[in-house]
């Protein structure tokens, strides 16, 4: 079976909630698409406001994070059943700016996916390279560790339904993309790592998105290659750009 596109936005930390509102009334009427998963993920704050704007139409909305515990002592943090009591059906986790401005390590990120779907959230994982790691010639290395670890303990069905977002880090709102072939090569390598791990039917199923300075004119070409399911987008995620991405053939 072809897996279906997912196109998600990972608004970062953009947009108070009556700019959020705004923006998913904007945008409704341009990712409308029958074709890939359309998915926002927002700011904590802006999450209620954002599935009661998105009601009616084809985005869902999803986090940018979540805790790994249920409930608790644990200041700030957000628990996977606020998320869920929200409506949210979707968490990024593992972003590189959350490694490194937030101390987030691949054992963290493997709590929050068990997490995730023990709650029935679906995780986009994120894993990537620094420019340093690429040039050392050490990004699949690295990558394999990255999803190896976060995927322990998950079993092959919960795996049939996760996202991975490939995201190099020198890629990250630089407005330098990878090109479709570097991004099909490090994607189709951790399809073989999930093979790996699990076997070919869960390699098959995992749906593997691109991020990086994703944007009109680049996704095309991303989004035909084989390996690549889809994209995770920042900056234009935030634009009427993103409806061109949504609807990239
Ligand atoms: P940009 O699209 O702004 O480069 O961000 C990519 C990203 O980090 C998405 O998670």
């Amino acid at each position: 079976m072809a897996r279906k596109k997912i196109i998600a936005g990972n608004w970062k930390m953009n947009m108070t909630p009556s700019e959020a509102v705004e923006l998913i009334n904007t945008l409704k009427p341009l990712v409308k698409t029958e074709e890939a998963d359309v998915v926002f993920c927002v700011p904590a704050i802006d999450i209620i406001p954002a599935v009661e704007a998105a009601k009616g139409s084809n985005i869902q909305i999803g986090a940018e994070n979540l805790y790994f515990e249920e409930k608790g002592a644990f200041t700030g943090e957000i628990s996977p059943a606020m998320l869920t009591d929200a409506g949210v059906k979707f968490v990024v986790i593992g972003h590189s700016e959350r490694r490194q401005y937030f101390a987030e390590t691949n054992e963290t990120v493997n709590k929050k996916v068990l997490k995730a779907f023990e709650h029935g959230i679906t995780p986009i994982v994120c894993c990537g390279e620094s420019l340093e790691q690429r040039e050392q010639g050490i990004t699949i290395d690295w990558i394999r560790q990255q999803i190896k670890i976060a995927f322990l303990n998950v079993t092959a069905d919960q795996a049939k339904t996760a996202v991975i977002a490939y995201e190099p880090i020198w890629a990250i709102g630089t407005g330098k993309t990878a090109t479709s072939d570097q991004a099909e090569e490090v994607c189709g390598a951790i399809r073989k790592c999930i093979g790996e791990i699990y076997d070919e039917a869960t390699a098959a199923a995992i749906r593997i998105q691109y991020g990086g300075s994703v944007n009109a004119k680049t996704a095309p070409e991303l989004f035909t290659k084989p390996d690549i399911d889809g994209g995770l987008v920042g900056g234009a995620s935030l634009k009427p750009e993103f409806g061109q991405i949504v609807n990239w053939h």
